[in-house]
């Protein structure tokens, strides 16, 4: 989960890193009284979840109150690459003397964890990265040792940070190694990291972004979460527990398995080629044991879905018995209607594996007349890419 830049300060904060003083608004007028606490001048920064907010003209410099309600006004609304600036952040202004980069992060291809750090800082890291490589820094770090002082002044020596801020740096890593730990992050990033008039260094930016896999000790992070982006989909497939990532096709799919729904998405999106460029709606796996109630929530979230036309079942029975999935399914269907949801859309089921004649049987005996069975992956793929179409 990636935060917005007043969260990820926050998280600095609680962790001794050095910031400065801000606060989130979400209308231009509540930036005048923010100023005047401030000092009477603000940076008035755009809080969207993607980079380069300076560049599209997100970040403003506010001289007084007046004129940042005015800068709030221009941001507040704007679009930054696909997301609408709701809300914006008031933020002390620094005197900024230098700007340095400095970030951690989990280094999958090397499995193990990453310092990056250099003296070019501001706005544009990944040019520096691709233009003047020696520039920028990469130290490994270890996840047992973690950041000691040793460490610390490895990564300090190696991307040459002025000796006279040396200490303070060394300090700061630190800190922000214990956020990244402590927050189970995958990303801690600062960019700036700055040198003031009087020789202090701020973290003029954050951004973090933190392991989900991480959530069930974190108990912090669900208050994190931004609710208003997140899809309502998914959001009601997260309270039921399910495993579900919309996607933008017609097919909705439900499967056993990530890495069966992951090939059923492949063959839906192949077989859909052939019947007007159909897609697969979403990706859900409904795991091992499905039952009745677990496929009943799994309907009810596809079938919710106002862009779905048909949905594959897609099991193969393995542990869990393809009868006993044939029965989930059918109540699924009764418990559906019973609720007054009855299923309206076509449903193409494959069943396969453990138990599969018992399974077909009963959906047969069943004999519902919006379920039709197919015994191939393939050909239920293109049944049900064909209804989709219709
Ligand atoms: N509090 C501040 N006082 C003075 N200048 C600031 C302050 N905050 C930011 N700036 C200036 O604005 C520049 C851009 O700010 P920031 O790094 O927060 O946004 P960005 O880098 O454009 O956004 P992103 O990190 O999303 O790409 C900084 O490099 C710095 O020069
Ligand atoms: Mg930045």
């Amino acid at each position: 989960m990636d935060l917005f830049e007043y969260q990820a300060r926050d998280l600095f904060a609680k962790h001794d890193v050095p910031v400065l003083p801000g606060e989130v608004i979400d209308t231009p007028e509540a930036a005048r009284e923010v100023t005047e606490r401030l000092g009477g001048r603000a940076v008035v920064k755009a809080q969207v979840k993607t980079g380069g907010r300076g560049k599209a003209g997100g970040v403003k410099l506010a001289s007084d109150p007046d004129d940042a309600v005015d800068k709030a006004g221009q941001i507040l609304g704007m679009d930054i690459k696909g997301h609408t600036v709701h809300k914006v952040m008031l933020a002390q202004t620094a005197d900024i003397v230098d700007e340095y980069y400095v970030s951690f992060l989990l280094d999958r291809t090397n499995r193990t964890f990453l310092a990056m750090a250099s003296v070019e800082g501001g706005v544009d890291i990944e040019e520096v990265a691709a233009t003047k490589p020696e520039a920028l820094a990469k130290i490994p770090v270890d996840a047992i040792e973690g950041v000691t002082e040793a460490k610390a002044r490895e990564i300090v020596e190696a991307a040459r940070f002025p000796a006279e801020i040396a200490d303070q740096v060394v300090s700061i890593l630190q800190q922000l190694w214990a956020a990244f730990i402590a927050e189970d992050a995958l990303l801690v990033e600062v960019n700036p990291l700055v040198k003031t008039g009087d020789g202090r260094i701020i973290a003029l930016d954050a951004k973090v972004s933190l392991d989900a896999n991480a959530e069930f000790r974190q108990p912090d992070h669900a208050a994190l979460e931004d609710k208003a982006a997140a899809d309502p989909l998914e959001a009601a497939a997260k309270a039921k527990g399910l495993n579900y990532v919309k996607l933008d096709g017609q097919v909705g799919i439900i499967g056993n398995g990530a890495g069966l729904v992951m090939s059923t998405l492949d063959v839906v999106a192949y077989a859909g080629e052939a019947h007007g460029n159909v897609k697969p709606a979403n990706f859900l796996d409904i795991g091992g044991g499905a039952s009745a109630e677990v496929m009943a929530n799994g309907l009810e979230i596809i079938l919710g879905d106002p862009d779905v036309t048909s949905v594959f079942v897609n099991v193969f029975g393995g542990i869990t018995a393809c009868d006993a999935v044939a029965n989930g399914i059918v109540q699924a269907l009764q418990l559906l209607k019973s609720k007054g949801e009855d299923v309206t859309k076509p449903l193409v089921v494959r069943l396969d594996g453990n138990n599969a004649e018992l399974g077909r049987k009963i959906l047969t005996d069943a004999d519902h007349p919006l379920v039709q069975q197919v015994d191939t992956m393939d050909g239920a793929a293109d049944k049900a890419a064909e209804l989709a179409a219709k």
